[in-house]
């Protein structure tokens, strides 16, 4: 599937229901790829993109991130691939370069003609105990810093509208 960048970038939207079925590696590997190609501060290419697929390893993320969000629920929405995005030392720009990653994933997810949605805490996953323990077990780093993290899958529901955008969103001088 092949879109007009400007389409993507305006249609995507956050999706909520995901089916079952695990995507296919050629359109995992198209949307880790343009993560790859974001933006990040001096091309430092300081972040870890690690792409969560074995169902015990994403049911641990998913118990994880509940934990820190204090609900009873699975914050990935049944998604069956989880991506995680860290920032590594060597990171001019902290706390930008992730979510730069981030970005792109989502928009990637969208052109490939699948379902996203941008997951929150995983700072704060990635600090607890279980969080190291998963990284240890993965043979990363203890100390990469969790940055952002992203439900993917093949939609189950329709594609969601758009709110309107603020009037005084834009201020040209
Ligand atoms: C930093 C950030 C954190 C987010 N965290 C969550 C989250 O934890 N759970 C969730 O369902 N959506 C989360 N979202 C998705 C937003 O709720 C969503 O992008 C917003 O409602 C706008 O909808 P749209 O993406 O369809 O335009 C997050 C988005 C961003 C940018």
């Amino acid at each position: 599937m092949k879109m007009e960048a400007m389409e993507v970038l305006k249609n995507r939207r956050a999706i909520r229901k995901f089916k079952a079925e695990q995507i296919k590696d050629d359109e995992l590997n198209a949307v880790l790829e343009a993560g790859t190609f974001a933006p990040t501060g001096h091309g430092s290419q300081a972040v870890k993109i690690v792409a969560v697929q074995s169902p015990e390893y994403r049911n641990r993320v998913s118990a994880l991130n509940a934990s820190i969000l204090g609900a009873d629920m699975d914050p990935y929405y049944g998604a069956p691939t989880i991506v995680l995005i860290f920032e590594t030392e060597g990171s001019y720009t902290p706390g930008f370069d992730g979510p730069a990653v981030t970005t792109n994933i989502v928009n990637a997810a969208y052109a490939a003609g699948l379902g996203s949605c941008w997951i929150h805490r995983c700072k704060q996953m990635f600090e607890t105990e279980e969080g190291k323990a998963l990284l240890k077990e993965w043979g990363l780093p203890e100390d990469l810093r969790g940055s952002c993290s992203v439900a993917l899958g093949y939609a189950d529901c329709e594609q969601p509208q758009p709110k309107p955008r603020k009037e005084d969103y834009i201020v040209r001088v």
